[in-house]
């Protein structure tokens, strides 16, 4: 395969994390476009990747960095916005969307490879509705798009697994809004390799990948099984809609935004894949099991051995 010049947004979140380093492995040189370049340095560090600051809703900015590049990589993308009347979705996922399209096409650049989800444009949660009318856009461009809609993403430094931990850190009951949505949770790894692969073959323009791992599991069996392989026993209690939906409103106003309503709402739907987008690319998909307990096997070593220091 040819070494491309790809543009990546949002490539300094946990997706770009992982994928940046898989693209340079195969030669690929990469502008990580970032609102806070000081925050992102160690992506820099690979001789082929550059880290810029840019306003990338800002068009003719945009359309400068892409100017002279082979691809972009759209993984720009927000769970929660700060209001809660869907703007910041509809600027962060709609919008910008639109903006990279226009900038794509101004700078000559063809190939686009964008991050959408699992339910896109179904349900009445603006984070879904919002991707839904994302995909819309790029699939009526004149682009060579690929998308990609994965359900939830596990992997080193991800918001799944590590952010149950944390939660699990703080109580000895949990009670769970929407315990038991369905997800076929996949491996970053897994999602890294089927961007790398839509880069190296030009048939995947055109085309909607679902990627999606091998097992359906609930929230309350992931929460369940993060308290069992970090070694803290925890109470997981199932909270029937209406308290839910409390606990959401209520989430809203805690540090860190636990829970929103707009999450409640996207949680009406299972992220379960209809499709197997993975073997589709030749990819194996890879099981949490394989992964998951040495990932936070580690956390719990380093717990204990912050406890023995502490009391030495
Ligand atoms: N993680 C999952 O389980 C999962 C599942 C399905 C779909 N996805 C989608 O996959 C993509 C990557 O996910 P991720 O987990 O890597 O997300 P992430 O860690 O939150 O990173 C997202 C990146 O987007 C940029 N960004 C956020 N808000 C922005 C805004 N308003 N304007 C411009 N840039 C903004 C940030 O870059 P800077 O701060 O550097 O500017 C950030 O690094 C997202 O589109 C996400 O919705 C993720």
């Amino acid at each position: 395969m040819k070494p491309q010049t790809i543009v990546v947004l949002g490539g300094t979140g946990f997706v770009g994390s992982h994928l940046v380093p898989r693209l340079h492995a195969d030669g690929h040189s990469i502008t990580v476009l970032t609102r806070n370049r000081e925050q992102h340095r160690e992506l820099g560090v690979l001789p082929r990747v550059r880290v810029v600051n840019a306003d990338v809703h800002d068009s003719a900015a945009l359309t400068r960095h892409l100017t002279g590049a082979d691809a972009a990589i759209n993984l720009v993308g927000i769970l929660n916005e700060r209001g809660s009347d869907g703007r910041g979705f509809h600027a962060a996922h709609v919008e910008l969307t639109q903006t990279l399209i226009a900038a794509c096409e101004g700078a000559g650049v063809r190939r686009l490879l964008q991050m959408s989800a699992l339910r896109a444009g179904e349900g009445t949660s603006f984070y879904l509705k919002t991707r839904g009318e994302a995909e819309a856009l790029v699939t009526a461009s004149r682009l060579a798009w690929t998308l990609f809609r994965p359900s939830v993403i596990f992997g080193r430094g991800d918001g799944l697994f590590f952010r149950f931990a944390s939660l699990l850190g703080f109580t000895p009951v949990l009670p769970l809004a929407r315990a038991n949505a369905r997800f076929t949770p996949v491996y970053v790894g897994d999602v890294c390799e089927a961007f790398a692969r839509a880069l190296a073959h030009p048939h995947t323009a055109g085309r909607t990948y679902e990627l999606a791992g091998p097992r359906t599991i609930t929230l309350a069996e992931m929460v369940r099984w993060t308290a069992q392989l970090t070694d803290r026993r925890r109470w997981v209690i199932p909270l029937p809609d209406t308290l839910g939906a409390i606990q959401a409103r209520v989430g809203e106003w805690l540090p860190g935004k636990p829970i929103s309503r707009d999450n409640f709402r996207s949680l009406q739907l299972d992220s379960v894949a209809t499709d197997d987008g993975l073997a589709a690319l030749g990819i194996v998909a890879t099981p949490m099991e394989q992964i998951v307990p040495a990932m936070l096997g580690r956390d719990v070593r380093q717990r204990r051995l912050d406890h023995a220091r502490h009391n030495y």
